[in-house]
């Protein structure tokens, strides 16, 4: 099964609506040629709108990085998925590590999310990753097992496929300390395991990626895993030069 690769920018928050803007009309006439992979970005509320007006009939996918499960209600601060698709978004990032240490998000609330993104017509990333406590005890796999799990409990086996899943090992974000191949391969390869003790032909289409600290210098190697389908991007994505890189690393 070949899968195409996915490579998200993760832009986190950072940056204005006239920033975003100028990021996206520097990438678009890079990436314009590009068939190798699926490109997106992932925006800060504040500016999904514009970038998605900016890149319309673009090949960009463009993403938010967090939605609430229910479509409306009393949920002071939060956005739904109808309200991302009325925008025309194409997909969201749940469950990043940044928000479940920073803002309690909890692998309870994922299994709601990842449904309703499907649901509404949007792509979910669910990120899962180990703390280096974790890794250190011997613990990741039990880690991964609970957070997969979890998460797609509520996923329909037929759908599982549609869901893009991103390994972050959380020592590895932000940190410049990037997973070595044969740790990011024995995770990405036991991710894809969980989901095929749900549905074998479901693994075989899901896209796994690999998140924390990669950079042009380690990408091509990350890529080429065999479990590796692509590259959630944080640091590295708000550099264009290093973003397009990364987008050229994956072609193997
Ligand atoms: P860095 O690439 O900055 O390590 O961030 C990774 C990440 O968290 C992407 O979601």
């Amino acid at each position: 099964m070949s899968r195409t690769p996915l490579i998200a920018g993760n832009w986190k928050m950072n940056g204005t609506i006239e920033e975003a803007e100028e990021r996206v009309a520097s990438l678009l006439p890079r990436i314009a040629t590009v068939e190798h992979a699926d490109v997106a970005v992932c925006v800060p509320f504040t500016a999904l709108q514009a970038v998605v007006d900016s890149t319309r009939g673009s090949q960009l996918g463009v993403y938010a990085q967090n939605m609430h499960h229910e479509p409306s209600g009393a949920f002071t601060g939060e956005v739904s998925a109808p309200m991302l698709t009325e925008i025309d978004v194409h997909g969201v990032v749940l469950g990043h590590s940044e928000r479940r240490q920073f803002f309690g998000e909890t692998d309870k609330a994922l299994q709601l999310k990842v449904p309703a993104a499907l649901e509404a017509g949007l792509i979910p990333i669910l990120c899962v990753g180990e703390t280096e406590d974790e890794r250190e005890n011997g613990d990741t796999e039990r880690r991964l097992r609970h957070q997969v799990q979890e998460g797609l409990e509520k996923v329909p086996a037929e759908r599982l496929g549609e869901v893009v899943l991103a390994y972050e090992p959380i020592w590895a974000i932000g940190t410049g300390q990037v997973a070595t191949p044969e740790q990011a391969q024995d995770a990405l390869a036991f991710v894809r395991a969980l989901v095929a003790d749900r549905s074998k032909e479901e693994a075989e289409k899901s896209r796994i990626l690999y998140g924390g600290s990669m950079k042009p210098g380690n990408a091509a190697e990350l890529l080429a895993l065999p479990d590796c389908d692509g590259g959630l991007i944080g640091g590295a994505s708000l550099d264009i030069e290093d973003f397009v890189a990364i987008v050229e690393a994956a072609k193997g």
